[in-house]
């Protein structure tokens, strides 16, 4: 009674990669595990609440995005990780394939997780919105209005730990914000919705084009990381 326990979670770093190998170079090294064939693997705590929630969005037709869309993009990965990467919106790679981050841009985020030990299939990624804006053109605030609230729910049900925000959208969605990346990144945010840890980076397509960032993208990774270990350690501590 009234003892916590600590329940190892999907999505926990396995390898510990000291920040030094990684930062020598400051190339995300894109040797991860391709992305190919991943699916679902791992049941989320409520598998109820997430089929109903995935059934919803597959077949939502709530904003005008779904007359142009090939497919919802739902979300890949552990539904019950400790991570939750959380970018923008499909693109035509990821409306065609229906799965988040399986462009050039998606390759680079793989790379980036592998840097600090994470892959595709031990976190959850998703996106703010489900379905592909026409011509990769920015959400609009309607269509946002409209979709977050699958992302609020998909939230609710993973209860991730940490929260890494690619991108300027993701993050000023997620802390309710219009201050920008440079002001977000850096420090470590509690997610107000559910106290999770939140911590904001480059979008991977930003970085794609902007190579001299990946450093200060290496940074916010290791705040991840050892937020990650702090909150782990910080539950242990009062089981
Ligand atoms: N950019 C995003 O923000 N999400 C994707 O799924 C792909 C590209």
């Amino acid at each position: 009674m009234g003892v916590r326990v600590w329940v190892p979670r999907e999505g926990q770093i396995v390898d510990d990669i000291p920040a030094e190998d990684a930062s020598k170079d400051l190339v995300f090294r894109n040797d991860s595990p391709t992305h190919n064939d991943v699916v679902e693997t791992v049941l989320p705590r409520d598998a109820a609440a997430w089929e109903t929630l995935r059934d919803e969005a597959l077949a939502c037709r709530r904003c005008a995005l779904h007359t142009q869309r090939k497919q919802v993009v739902f979300g890949v990965g552990s539904p019950s990780s400790d991570w939750l990467i959380v970018g923008e919106a499909p693109g035509a790679e990821e409306d065609r394939r229906g799965e988040p981050f399986v462009g050039p841009a998606g390759q680079l985020l793989d790379a980036m997780l592998h840097s600090i030990g994470l892959d595709r299939e031990h976190v959850y990624i998703a996106n703010v919105l489900k379905c592909r804006p026409p011509g990769n053109r920015d959400p609009e605030p309607d269509e946002v209005a409209t979709c977050s609230g699958y992302l609020d729910r998909q939230i609710d049900i993973i209860r991730p730990r940490i929260i890494l925000a690619v991108g300027r959208f993701a993050a000023q969605h997620l802390l309710g914000t219009d201050r920008s990346i440079g002001a977000l990144r850096g420090q470590v945010w509690p997610y107000a919705r559910t106290g999770a840890s939140l911590v904001v980076t480059y979008h991977p397509s930003y970085l794609l084009r902007k190579p001299g960032d990946k450093a200060k993208a290496w940074h916010d990774l290791c705040l991840a990381r050892d937020a990650y270990r702090k909150q782990v350690a910080g539950v242990s501590a009062e089981a």
